[in-house]
């Protein structure tokens, strides 16, 4: 009985049980602490080859940033990467800011930085064109399903578009009447997420009929960009928690309003194909052209990366235009007289993108709020090839990761001058426009740049034109500047303003 055994322990037994304990516990802190001094040893010794022998050694930066990625993704975590990264380059001088980097990098059909492949989707099984590093699996996957975003075919859109933007003149309408300040952060996000469900499966998400976020969807996609731009550092960490086949089969990912509204809309356009043209239309249509070289998922992926990167990138731009033309009452008055003068004036509703494109100065503006405010705010990324690459007279060993950050590009005095933290629309319209555009990146360069192009900048130059022809805007403090958070994209809330609607003598 266990009581009797008890009973029956000498103390001297106990006394040798105890020292054989003891040894045990002593043996154990040894090994740890042989465990500990190990990774600490390997830690250093790494962190001294980075810092003192290591190729890139002599390429000055933050010391923290030059033996750990954890000073860049603080700074992700933050959103303010992209003014961390222009101080640093201030400071430092790194030859990735030098005018040949967006020629050298992105020009050269370089592989893309393994970062790229946190956005494999549902889970890491499943490739797409933003997740393929290497150029010609990303041309391969890119040829079914960018061509949806050609000129041509977003025109198809343009009515579905206008009705939207109609519904945002609705909101404004209705505060002009009011005199209530209005969150235009909000509602330009609500507008730029219901054209891409318009343009990509004819169906809104619906923020701008209900006038308001829709289970908290804009809360969580913030969230959602902060863990993915910090994740695809530490990828295997993404693997592990979310983007695993058990998490897939399971289906508990919070993807949230947006992308399950996507995921239905697809699966609703697959079932009834004969809808309007749209951007899934599109890749419906490869998909039956292309037996066994496009597969389905293909579309899911497609509709997914058109929703991360088609909202928030092109809601910031239309915020940096408004911000930064209210706070340049000439460049507004002179952008609506562009308009009068070319016969717009009488327009209350949305501007035909055509007409957009006979404005000169207009596009300057909108050039401008892109190149000072860029909606991209991660370092576009590439790996340097074999026989490494020559940047500014250093030359970076194959496998270095480089890349060109649009904002550190566009705010760099070299390339623009000692205006080139200021507004100045005029510097478009310059005899010196051609050199400028050869660093203007907003939408990166070469074959990994952004396919959804052409339906931001007609969303750009119709809400913008429509907007500034009938519309006057306000700052409630005129001090307040613009927020935002510097993600793999730049979210933006430009400040509440009071709108006026501008009356017409028609
Ligand atoms: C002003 C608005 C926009 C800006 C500034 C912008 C910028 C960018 C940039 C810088 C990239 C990454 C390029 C690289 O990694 O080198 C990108 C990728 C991408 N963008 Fe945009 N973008 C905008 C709007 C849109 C829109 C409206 C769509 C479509 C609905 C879109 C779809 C995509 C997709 C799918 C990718 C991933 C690349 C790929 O699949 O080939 N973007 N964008």
């Amino acid at each position: 009985m266990t009581t009797a055994n008890a009973a029956n322990i000498s103390p001297a037994n106990r006394t040798r049980g105890s020292s054989k304990q003891a040894n045990s516990y002593a043996m154990a802190l040894l090994a740890l602490a042989t465990v500990l001094v190990g990774l600490g040893t390997i830690i250093v010794s790494v962190a001294l080859w980075r810092r003192l022998l290591s190729p890139l050694s002599s390429v000055p930066g933050p010391a923290l940033a030059s033996v750990t990625r954890f000073w860049h993704v603080r700074h992700v975590l933050k959103g303010d990467q992209n003014r961390a990264l222009i101080r640093a380059h201030e400071k430092y001088e790194v030859s990735v800011s030098h005018p040949d980097g967006p020629k050298k990098i992105l020009l050269a059909t370089l592989h893309k930085a393994d970062w790229y492949k946190v956005a494999t989707f549902p889970d890491g099984r499943y490739m797409n064109p933003f997740a393929a590093t290497d150029p010609k699996v990303k041309n391969e996957l890119s040829k079914h399903v960018a061509p949806a975003y050609t000129l041509s075919n977003v025109l198809q859109s343009e009515e579905a578009i206008d009705n939207t933007i109609a519904l945002l003149l609705g909101l404004l309408d209705k505060f002009a009447k009011s005199g209530e300040p209005v969150r235009l952060d909000e509602f330009v996000s609500f507008t730029t997420s219901d054209v891409v469900g318009e343009v990509v499966f004819s169906k809104p998400f619906g923020f701008l009929k209900k006038g308001a976020d829709i289970a908290g969807a804009f809360a969580a996609s913030e969230a959602q960009s902060a863990y993915v731009s910090a994740v695809g550092f530490f990828r295997w960490i993404h693997v592990l928690l979310l983007a695993n086949p058990v998490m897939t089969g399971l289906g508990i990912v919070p993807w949230g309003h947006i992308i399950d509204t996507a995921m239905g809309a697809i699966k609703e356009r697959q079932a009834n194909p004969d809808g309007r043209f749209d951007a899934s239309s599109h890749w419906f249509r490869m998909l039956k052209q292309n037996p066994g070289r496009m597969h389905r998922h293909e579309i899911d992926s497609a509709a997914f990366n058109a929703v991360a990167a088609g909202s928030d990138t092109v809601s910031s731009g239309i915020q940096a235009f408004l911000y930064y033309m209210m706070r340049h009452p000439n460049a507004w008055r002179r952008a609506r007289q562009e308009m009068q003068d070319a016969g717009l004036g009488g327009r209350q509703g949305p501007i035909s993108f055509a007409d957009t494109q006979g404005l000169p100065y207009l596009q300057a503006c909108l050039k401008e709020a892109l190149r000072i405010f860029g909606p991209g705010a991660m370092g576009l990324a590439r790996r340097a090839p074999p026989g490494g690459l020559e940047i500014g007279g250093q030359t970076f060993p194959e496998g270095t990761t480089l890349s060109v950050h649009p904002w550190v590009i566009h705010h760099s005095k070299e390339i623009w001058g000692d205006d080139a933290r200021e507004f100045n629309p005029e510097r478009w319209l310059s005899t010196d426009a051609a050199r400028l555009d050869k660093n203007y990146v907003p939408f990166g360069l070469g074959y990994a740049s952004c396919p959804g192009q052409n339906l931001a900048r007609m969303e750009l130059a119709k809400i913008g034109a429509t907007i500034v022809l009938n519309y006057d805007l306000r700052q409630v403090d005129p001090k307040q500047d613009m927020r935002y958070k510097a993600f793999f994209s730049l979210i933006a809330h430009m400040p509440p303003c009071y709108v006026e609607r501008v009356r017409k003598n028609l």
